[in-house]
């Protein structure tokens, strides 16, 4: 039995925002944020338009490709590092919202690891017996973390005030972080299909804990008396802290080191591998990372550039995009490779 993705989908928010758009609220320009990070623009939900409604949106799209309905589907795995509400998670939000049945949905969150962590999930769930049909959905809102007090309604054309000078200050202090993300969803329909060579072969997931202050949210939690205050809020706690620097070298050196662990244990050559479908954090990244396996860029897609870094949603957009456009073929070999928050990072194998 091998677990085959048999539809994907995506949701994309329709408000287009481009670097220029940027600039208005911050001291940045359109060409430091493609020179550092490959991002030309991002894609931001509407007000109300979570996580769960985008994922809904990519989810729809992938059991109409898989040509299945939602009573088909036997279990959901969301990840997400943005839920619609701090409890419960995305999983019973979607299940109510799109009409599936009391069926089990498991919520998941190793942000932007997500969909990478979630397939090998589902892979052991098909694996076991327990399930012939999962729903698999990578979704993020990340506008939220944006201060959105400080004018960035005007990015979506809700309202024209110009920035004063304190809240240009203010958003200028968190600028590293807040041009590189968008929101955006994927989803995968993933079976158990008896027969044929298509299917998932395996992970190498990690896991290392020991610095998590290099990419965290510091406030906003239950280790805080409230969990949430306005002093947080004031002190940008509640936004996400990076270390930029350091996440970008550990994502450089982890993420090949897993793509190779993937084909050792495979029993695959890593040259064999047809396309490799690196997480869209940086594209700086993401060519790093293909020069030291030695992959020619044509095998290395990317879509940094359209919508930024969507976190648990990057992976299956990007796929989805491929499989849409023939970049990925039947019997094709295909890595996935992932680092983030946590640190949580990996790699997998499927053959298309
Ligand atoms: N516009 C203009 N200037 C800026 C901006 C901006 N948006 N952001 C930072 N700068 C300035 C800095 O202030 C600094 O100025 P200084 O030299 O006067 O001090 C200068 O640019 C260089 O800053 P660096 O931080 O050294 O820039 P770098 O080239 O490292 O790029 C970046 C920063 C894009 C954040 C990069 O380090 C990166 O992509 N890191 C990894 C991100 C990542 O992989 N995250 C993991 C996934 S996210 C998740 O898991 C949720």
């Amino acid at each position: 039995m091998k677990s085959v993705i048999t539809g994907t989908g995506i949701g994309i928010p329709r408000n287009v925002v481009k670097n220029d758009a940027l600039t208005e609220l911050m001291d940045t320009t359109d060409e430091w944020i493609r020179t550092r990070s490959g991002v030309e623009q991002r894609c931001y939900a509407d007000p109300g338009q979570g996580s769960a409604e985008l994922g809904a949106i990519a989810a729809a799209n992938a059991l109409g490709v898989a040509e299945r309905t939602t009573s088909d589907i036997e279990a959901i795995i969301f990840a997400t590092m943005t839920p619609n509400y701090f409890f419960p998670g995305n999983g019973p939000v979607l299940q109510a919202k799109m009409g599936f049945g009391e069926i089990p949905t498991y919520d998941i969150r190793q942000q932007c690891s997500g969909f990478l962590y979630g397939l090998d999930l589902a892979d052991s769930l098909l694996k076991s017996g327990k399930y012939r049909r999962i729903l698999l959905v990578g979704a993020e809102v990340h506008t939220p973390f944006m201060p959105w007090q400080n004018g960035w309604d005007a990015t979506i054309g809700l309202s024209d005030r110009r920035v004063t000078a304190e809240e240009y200050a203010a958003n200028t202090a968190i600028r590293d972080r807040t041009v590189l993300f968008g929101d955006g969803a994927g989803a995968a329909v993933v079976e158990a299909v008896e027969d044929g060579e298509r299917g998932y072969l395996g992970a190498k997931l990690f896991t290392d804990g020991s610095n998590i202050e290099a990419l965290y949210v510091p406030g906003v939690g239950f280790r805080h008396r409230p969990y949430v205050t306005a002093r947080q809020i004031e002190e940008s706690l509640s936004i996400p802290k990076m270390e930029g620097r350091s996440v970008f070298k550990e994502a450089v050196l982890r993420m090949p080191m897993a793509v190779r662990a993937v084909c050792a244990a495979a029993s695959v050559d890593v040259d064999d591998i047809d396309v490799l479908l690196i997480h869209q954090a940086n594209l700086r990244i993401v060519e790093a990372v293909a020069r030291q396996l030695g992959f020619a860029p044509e095998k290395v897609p990317h879509n940094i550039e359209r919508y930024g870094n969507t976190t648990a949603g990057t992976l299956p957009i990007l796929f989805h995009e491929c499989v849409g456009d023939g970049r990925i073929r039947p019997g094709m070999l295909v890595c996935f490779t992932a680092l983030g928050s946590g640190l949580h990072w990996g790699a997998s194998l499927y053959r298309a």
